[in-house]
């Protein structure tokens, strides 16, 4: 039977009471965690938010509520009034805040009943993720959910405290938007007012932030929803939250600066911990040569060693004739490899050609030298050189990869991660690094053309202004465009891209400029981006900014693997809410409205 909350008023939460509060008169209220029958008595555990209590109900002081309480069940929720009483020595429990005393109850009322939950409620969980985002309301019951939801608040809480404090000001910008170039699809929201036309929801508030700065804001800060009709990942969602920065007047030394400072406070209020700045740095190139990716982990070593100039002429035909054809050779050393089985070297070599590799050449350094069934095709110079190149000592083993470079940096570069992982290199720990000196353009090879780094309103380096204003068309060398620098950043955590951010065009000549390169008449730039172009025309400011993946960050710092553990209502990898079932049919009457079908 249902009961009423009537005049009690919880006077603790369930990981509040101590061996100080012994003798306290109490009413916790909560759900039931577990209940266990130890020889004839009721042991509860109540559990609520903050933690979990011990509530006992011994037929010895009330028989009745004795009965009462073996009605209950998991997911309950109930009102208990009682007395802290000190636990018997030899059943405290040390794991819990307050397992040095229990409730002995007094009275109790349920406050509402629960089906039995299609998975216990507990900090390991069983349940597959489509069952838990179905019951979330369950899921989010569990300890490490609710720890990850009071992180994220923490972070959030701290961000707008930093970033009050050094002036800026938090301003929302519309999400029924126009279409932003951030390189994904577009969702779009059908108008019904004006038949045939769509609003796109943000893709992130890009140029508004800078339209904001043409208003003379300043600084400008928004915690905002963005929207992005991709390819879902781990650490990718359809809409997802950015905290979205821009300023005036300032360099790519003041952003690295807020930002550092604002990463100080983030962990040192979230999660107590100081972390070391200034954040190491790293250009864009030294990143693709070394670590193969733009976001390098370097929490650990195991860099890429270019080995192409020192293996010209090989006699080893399938490098040979990689590099004559203008490939690259390189290699990683992982310390310690020597002693991996054939098994494990083939399964390490399933992983490469599963990442495109052709083929993962591997040579071990034993005691007696190199040994592999390749090491005849090498003479004792190559040999040489490979060893030194890549400090080579006994008891370690040597993967190589050949095939164009670009193929070569990518299978290396995850291969690295894998090695690091199997071989335990990877230490709990945060290491923040910026990536600079983007190029402002990049080549796509698939589409055969140019395209920018971040985006189109990235401004190239100061150097390169004239350059690019004095490109002719048609471009007669696509590497003049490559050569261009620019003044983009990311911000990379423990090897996740968690920011990314530019200097941007504030003079409408260069930005026209670089949407001639990229291929955007203007009338196209006109259709598009008029609004913002027409904004540049009337003293637009100096101005730069950043957005850091709120998601991935407080997926870094809770220890998750998934963006989804911090996301309170997140879609499957399909897009799909199983909560609430989304996205769904619509009424034949809503698409008639909206003019997509006809009435
Ligand atoms: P960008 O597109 O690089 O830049 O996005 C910035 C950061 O947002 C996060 N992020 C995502 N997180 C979860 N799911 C996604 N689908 C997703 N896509 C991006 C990443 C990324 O680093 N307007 C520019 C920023 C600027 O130039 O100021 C922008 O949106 O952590
Ligand atoms: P094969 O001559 O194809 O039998 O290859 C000889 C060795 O070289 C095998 O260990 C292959 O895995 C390796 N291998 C083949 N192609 C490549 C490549 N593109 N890069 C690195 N190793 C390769």
């Amino acid at each position: 039977m249902i009961e009423l909350m009537g005049e009690w008023r919880r006077t603790h939460h369930c990981a509040q009471l101590r061996k100080e509060d012994i003798g306290e008169s109490i009413i916790l209220m909560g759900w039931v965690d577990v209940r266990r029958d130890h020889g004839g008595v009721i042991f509860i555990d109540l559990r609520d938010r903050e933690g979990v209590t011990q509530v006992v109900f011994n037929p010895q002081h009330s028989e009745q509520l004795h009965k009462k309480a073996h009605t209950l069940k998991s997911e309950y929720v109930i009102a208990v009034k009682g007395s802290v009483v000190p636990r018997p020595a030899e059943t405290q429990n040390q794991k819990l805040p307050t397992g040095d005393i229990e409730i002995k109850a007094e009275e109790l009322r349920i406050l509402n009943e629960s089906k039995t939950p299609p998975f216990v409620i507990q900090d390991q969980v069983d349940a597959t993720e489509e069952v838990r985002l179905k019951y979330r309301y369950l899921d989010l019951r569990r300890r490490p959910m609710v720890k990850n939801l009071k992180l994220r608040s923490e972070v959030c809480i701290a961000i707008r405290k930093f970033l009050a404090e050094k002036g800026f000001f938090e301003v929302e910008t519309p999400a029924l938007a126009k279409s932003t170039p951030e390189g994904a699809r577009d969702f779009l929201v059908p108008s019904r007012l004006l038949p045939g036309e769509f609003y796109a929801l943000p893709q992130s508030p890009q140029l508004f932030k800078q339209i904001l700065m043409v208003s003379g804001i300043e600084k400008y800060f928004q915690i905002a929803r963005c929207f992005r009709d991709e390819d879902l990942r781990a650490d990718r969602q359809p809409e997802f939250t950015q905290v979205d920065i821009e300023m005036s007047f300032v360099t790519e030394e003041d952003i690295y600066l807020l930002m550092e400072q604002m990463a100080g406070r983030i962990f040192r209020e979230a999660l107590g911990q100081e972390i070391p700045v200034p954040f190491q740095r790293i250009t864009h190139s030294d990143a693709m040569e070394k670590y193969g990716v733009d976001k390098p982990d370097l929490r650990f070593g195991i860099e890429l060693c270019d080995l192409t100039s020192a293996l010209k002429g090989t006699g080893f035909k399938v490098f040979r004739e990689i590099i004559e054809g203008g490939g690259a050779v390189k290699g990683i050393n992982v310390a310690g490899g020597a002693k991996f089985s054939l098994k494990e070297i083939e399964e390490i070599i399933a992983v490469a050609t599963g990442l495109g590799a052709k083929g993962l050449a591997w040579i071990k350094i034993e005691d007696s030298g190199p040994a592999s069934s390749i090491v005849k095709f090498f003479s004792k110079e190559e040999l040489g050189a490979m060893q030194q190149a890549m400090s080579a000592k006994p008891g370690d083993i040597l993967f190589f990869v050949a095939d164009k470079r670009k193929l070569v940096n990518e299978v290396l570069g995850s291969l690295r991660i894998e090695m690091a992982k199997k071989t335990g290199l990877i230490k709990p720990g945060f290491k923040f690094v910026w990536v600079v000196d983007f190029p402002l353009f990049e080549w796509n090879e698939e589409e055969k053309r140019v395209q920018p780094t971040h985006h189109p309103f990235a401004s190239p380096a100061e150097e390169d202004i004239d350059k690019l204003l004095s490109i002719q068309y048609p471009v007669s060398s696509v590497q003049q465009l490559l050569e261009l620098k620019g003044r983009a950043y990311d911000l990379v955590l423990n090897g996740v891209e968690i920011g990314s951010g530019n200097i941007r065009n504030h003079r409408i000549d260069v930005q026209r400029a670089i949407f001639k390169i990229l291929g955007i008449s203007e009338e196209s730039a006109g259709k598009k981006f008029g609004f913002f172009l027409e904004a540049l025309e009337y003293g637009a400011p100096p101005h730069g900014g950043i957005a850091p993946g709120l998601d991935r960050l407080v997926m870094l710092m809770a220890g998750e693997e998934s963006i989804r553990d911090v996301i309170a209502f997140p879609k499957t990898a399909t897009g799909t809410c199983p909560l609430t079932g989304a996205p769904s049919e619509v009424d034949e009457k809503q698409l008639k409205e909206l003019h997509i079908k006809k009435a």
